[in-house]
């Protein structure tokens, strides 16, 4: 006697469930006379989903590809490059969310690069490394931006007559002894870029997953800034 259990294909309903009493039985006088005492019985209790239970359908939970649809799909749109139909977000409104984090990212870069070179004092040498370092990293995730708005077909805009008002941060200029409050300005604007790319990263979930990556990396080292300029602060 073989036993076969029906496996749902998916426990969409874990509070459904059914009694699966499924056996394939190899009839023979020995195995009848067994079930006829009720000793072969196996109950197994499976969560299934009504969906499966309704419809009958094939309850395999197989990797199936059409492979003649993806080449047909393939060599159909090849000037869109890397998006293909499987792409699972707005392409538009993906490159102009990540144009405003190219600017986002030019502007930290600016207050960065301005706050190193012009504080002074004794605490100067730590201070000005730590913002040399962080503005020379803002420049890579505007550039890794970039490169991705260009790979979805879009075009990277740098134009500085328009940085201001796309970006999420303030451009400040504080004294330049006043290192306390170029630590805080910095950090106020790492807080605010987390915020935002946490809600890019949200709302690009499953459906463009490289963005996705590229901004939960980026958000990943905007953290640690954030980390670095609190101990500054000694916070
Ligand atoms: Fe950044
Ligand atoms: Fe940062």
């Amino acid at each position: 006697m073989t036993l076969l259990p029906v496996v749902p294909r998916r426990h969409l309903l874990s509070e459904t469930y059914i009694v699966a009493l499924t056996f394939r039985i190899r009839t023979t006088d020995a195995t009848r006379r067994r079930l006829d005492r009720g000793r072969a019985l196996r109950l197994l209790i499976l969560p299934m989903s009504r969906a499966d239970i309704i419809g009958g359908r094939n309850m395999s939970d197989d990797f199936v590809l059409d492979v003649q649809k993806i080449r047909q799909q393939a060599r159909a749109k090849m000037a869109e490059g890397p998006v293909t139909d499987t792409y699972g977000k707005d392409k538009n409104r993906v490159i102009e969310i990540l144009n405003d984090v190219i600017a986002t990212e030019v502007v930290c870069w600016l207050r960065y690069t301005r706050h190193a070179i012009s504080a002074v004092g004794v605490d100067r040498a730590q201070v000005a490394a730590e913002f040399t370092e962080h503005a020379k990293e803002e420049m890579n995730h505007a550039l890794r931006a970039a490169q991705r708005v260009s790979q979805l077909g879009g075009e990277p805009d740098f134009d500085p007559a328009k940085l201001v008002q796309r970006a999420h941060t303030d451009y400040t200029a504080p004294a330049d002894h006043d290192l306390t409050q170029m630590l805080r300005d910095n950090l106020e604007a790492e807080r605010i870029v987390i915020d935002i790319y946490q809600e890019i990263i949200l709302w690009l979930g499953e459906g463009d997953p490289t963005t996705r990556r590229l901004m939960e990396s980026i958000k990943e080292e905007e953290e640690d800034h954030a980390d670095d300029l609190l101990d500054l602060l000694g916070g």
